[in-house]
């Protein structure tokens, strides 16, 4: 899918305004700290992680469903440090990449938005390596029951004008449905954003070995 003008000119400067924040900068770096070899991360957006990987990552593939265009995209593929692959793609369908080939994936306030996310888990899970490591920092229901109420009622408005992106997935538990383990998760509340959509899950996770 390639977008249409909304999500090649307008979507962009979105994600730059919403997610280009100092605090999500902050947060970016601590969840990229892990991240090494060769790496995947899903749901590239306008490329806000890029300056944040470390050097002990080697090969970037990154992959998302609207082929963005924009010079400041560009500019920071052109500064990565190492090779960066870009591929416009729907994640939930088979991803170009044998089994069990990237040391670590990347996913940052991608899994609320991704239609089919079982499929698209299935997929990180497949190509993730047995000794790899699954890094997210996603946005997600709150374990506040009063919070959650309130983000289920608002959820459907939320996911058209948010172009799909849903406040409400409890992400922990959509990973381990897809077999993933999680090893480490934070939970905590991003400063500065409503309390609907900053509730944060920060963590790792490996495959399982069925
Ligand atoms: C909220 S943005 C986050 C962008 C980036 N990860 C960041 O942290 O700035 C979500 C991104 O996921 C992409 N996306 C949504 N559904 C997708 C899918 N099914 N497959 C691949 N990418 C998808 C969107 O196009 C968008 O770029």
């Amino acid at each position: 899918m390639k977008g249409g003008f909304y999500d090649r000119y307008l979507l962009p400067r979105l994600l730059e305004w919403a997610l280009g924040s100092p605090a999500c900068q902050r947060e970016r770096e601590i969840t990229l700290a892990l991240s090494r070899g060769k790496t995947l991360e899903i749901g590239f957006g306008t490329g806000l992680n890029l300056p944040h990987y470390p050097s002990s990552v080697t090969d970037l593939t990154v992959v998302d469903s609207v082929e963005m265009p924009g010079k400041k995209i560009e500019a920071r593929i052109g500064a990565a440090a190492f090779p960066v692959h870009r591929t416009t793609l729907d994640a939930s369908s088979r991803l170009p990449a044998d089994d069990c080939s990237f040391d670590s994936i990347v996913t940052t306030w991608t899994l609320c938005s991704i239609g089919n996310l079982e499929a698209a888990l299935s997929e990180i899970r497949r190509v993730l390596k047995p000794d790899g490591i699954y890094l997210f920092l996603e946005h997600g229901r709150s374990d506040d029951p009063r919070i959650a109420r309130r983000q289920d009622f608002i959820n459907p408005l939320h996911r058209c004008l948010g172009r799909g992106c849903n406040i409400n997935r409890k992400i922990d538990r959509f990973l381990q449905e897809a077999g993933l383990v999680i090893e480490t998760m934070d939970r905590f509340i991003l400063p500065f954003a409503p309390r609907v959509s900053g509730e944060m899950y920060r963590g790792t996770a490996r495959r399982n070995e069925i």
